[in-house]
Order: C-alpha cells, then sequence, then structure tokens
C-alpha cells in the first residue's frame, strides 16, 4: 500500500531533508508508538482540544444528528481512538454503517474492538489507508458503493489544521468525494486565541508533545536504517502568527548529521526541521477555505469561550 511503502517513507524524508527549510510531512508522526502518544497528548491539562471538542458534541450531538441524512453510511478519515464517534452513532438508530480509515493498524483495530462491543447493530468495516491519498479515497468509494448516497464523514480533532490552505483543499476534496451530493462532512476546527495558550497546548509541562515529535526520529531511525543522534534534537512549538499557525520544529541543539541511505544531511546549530502545523481558524477563514473545495458552510457548534468549533459542511452543488 503507498501509505506504508518504505521506500514512500524514504522518499519523502529525503525531499523532506534536501529542502532549505527541511521538513518531513506529519502523517509519519503516527507509527503505532505514535498514535499512542498522541492519545495521551489528548488527555493533558493543556490540551484543551479534545475536552473541549467532547463536550460540545456531548452538548449537542442529538442536534448535530438532526442535520444530518437518515440511513447514513459514516466515514471517519483519521478515527484515532473512535471516541468522538460515539457520540453520533448513539443517536443515529438507523445508521447504514462506519467505516474508520486510519494510518495506524494499532488505532484501526482498537476502534474496531471498542465500537464492535459498544454498537454491535453497526456494521463496521475498518479500513487501513491514506486520506491524502486521492486514489484510496476513490477505491473506497468504489468498494464501499458509497457513490451518489448520503455518507456522513466526520473528521474532528482539528486534523484539518495539520495541513497549509492548499493541502487543506486537497483534503478537503477528498472529503467532498465521500460524503458524496447530498451527503454532509462534520469537521472540528480549533479557534484562534491567546498565544501562549496555543503554545502550552503543543509544548506541555510533561514532554508528551515532545516525546510524539521526537518519535519521528526514531522511527526514521528504526525503518530506514538511518544513523542520527536523537540527542542533538529538541522539541519546540513556535507560532506563525502570519499564517495562524503553531508549527513543532525538530531543532538540532549542535551541529549535526542525518545520514539516509548514502544521503547525508547536514544541520548548524539551530537550525530545525519542521514536522507538523496545526492551523488556527475564524468561521470566517474555515468558509473562505472550504468554498475554495466547492463546500459550503450549512451550521455551527462552539463552545462558551470561543475556543473550538464544530463546523457541518456541504456540497456547494
Ligand atoms: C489529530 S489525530 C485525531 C484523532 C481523532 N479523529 C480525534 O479527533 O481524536 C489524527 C489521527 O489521524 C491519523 N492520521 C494522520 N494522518 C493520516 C492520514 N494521512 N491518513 C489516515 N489517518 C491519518 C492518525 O493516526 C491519528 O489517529
Amino acid at each position: 500500500m503507498p501509505f506504508t511503502c518504505r521506500q514512500s517513507f524514504l522518499d519523502d524524508v529525503i525531499d523532506g531533508l534536501s529542502r532549505s527549510q527541511k521538513t518531513l510531512p506529519c502523517k509519519y508522526l503516527y507509527d503505532d508508538f505514535g498514535a499512542q502518544l498522541f492519545e495521551q497528548i489528548t488527555a493533558l491539562q493543556e490540551y484543551y482540544l479534545t475536552r473541549t471538542e467532547l463536550a460540545l458534541l456531548a452538548q449537542y450531538a442529538q442536534d448535530i444528528v438532526a442535520h444530518l441524512p437518515t440511513q447514513a453510511t459514516v466515514i471517519e478519515p483519521g478515527c484515532g481512538s473512535g471516541q468522538k464517534v460515539a457520540y453520533l452513532l448513539d443517536n443515529m438508530p438507523d445508521v447504514n454503517g462506519f467505516i474508520p480509515l486510519e494510518i495506524s493498524t494499532e488505532m484501526l483495530l482498537y476502534t474496531q474492538q471498542r465500537l464492535r462491543q459498544r454498537f454491535a447493530h453497526v456494521n463496521i468495516h475498518p479500513l487501513h489507508g491514506d486520506f491524502t491519498h486521492g486514489p484510496t479515497i476513490k477505491a473506497l468509494v468504489q468498494q464501499h458503493g458509497l457513490n451518489g448516497s448520503n455518507n456522513v464523514v466526520f473528521f474532528p480533532g482539528s486534523t484539518l489544521g495539520n495541513f497549509s490552505p492548499i493541502h487543506a483543499i486537497e483534503v478537503l476534496h477528498n472529503l467532498r468525494t465521500l460524503c458524496g451530493h447530498n451527503g454532509r462532512v462534520l469537521i472540528g476546527i480549533d479557534l484562534i486565541k491567546a498565544t501562549p495558550r496555543l503554545l502550552a497546548a503543543y509544548d506541555d509541562k510533561e514532554g508528551v508533545t515532545a516525546a510524539f515529535n521526537r518519535n519521528l526520529l526514531t522511527r526514521i531511525a528504526r525503518e530506514l536504517g538511518a544513523h542520527l543522534c536523537l540527542e542533538h534534537f529538541r522539541h519546540e512549538a513556535r507560532f506563525n502568527s502570519e499564517q495562524h499557525r503553531v508549527e513543532m520544529h525538530l531543532v538540532a541543539n549542535q551541529d549535526t548529521c542525518i545520514s539516509v541511505r548514502d544521503q547525508r544531511f547536514t544541520l548548524r546549530a539551530g537550525e530545525s526541521i519542521h514536522t507538523e502545523n496545526s492551523h488556527k481558524y475564524t468561521l470566517a477563514s474555515f468558509s473562505s477555505l472550504i468554498g475554495n473545495a466547492g463546500l459550503t458552510l450549512v451550521d455551527s457548534w462552539c463552545d462558551s469561550q470561543g475556543d473550538f468549533a464544530l463546523c457541518l459542511v456541504k456540497s456547494q452543488r
């Protein structure tokens, strides 16, 4: 499969480390250990995102479901632990089925087991795949006969924020393909707020986010046989005020190098590898972004502090 293919991983690492601002695609943060670390992050005091979105779902799931097509197939790209979709499924007695799509096999297995126990009446079809990969999305639509149906795509966790606008539009196109003409997409977005709170959410005191970020180097060493010194890198969260995003970097503490196969990449002390973006939105900037992918905002639910929003979206035609 393209997303697990060692060759694609190698190509992406070599391409990313060859750039003047070294970078690595954030999907590689989620090997099985990375996905476990992310679950730990969601429980941290500083990481307000998950508990705020869960509270929104607990409060508004019934109302949200009233806006969704009946007898729908629910698809969750990047389902993680599947904790959030349970709020929707609880209120969808006539649901046609649930398709979790995940890059981490371990999370997929966990979600499947967890939800099969609780929703024995729901047809669950787990799929190991990459939601950024257009052919995977098209194959999913074909294999599950989703063409022309009224599907519900659930994309919580501010996962959309991991993509720069140009790539977010590609992901939104994939979500639009999955939902069909009359379907709906429910997207969780993190809203713009004071910088210290944002930075704390991506650089917690316990160092779990740092471990999550640095695990990418461990993975590169293990899976690609790369030579590098993990101790030469530290985690850093930065706020990019022009792009309205928190960035995660792996910063070299000293001059160092990473050797992958026959290629050697040098880093000067202070130079960084950019590993993740988390874009923050207003409802207006989000509406404008989805408009570029042929989608339009139907409704939204936001907490009283204005921290996070669940946005219901449909195809423009
Ligand atoms: C930010 S977490 C969100 C998890 C969950 N949806 C939630 O809201 O708590 C992103 C999840 O997407 C998965 N993931 C990341 N990139 C992916 C990709 N390109 N294709 C499929 N899954 C991906 C990760 O393994 C992780 O479980």
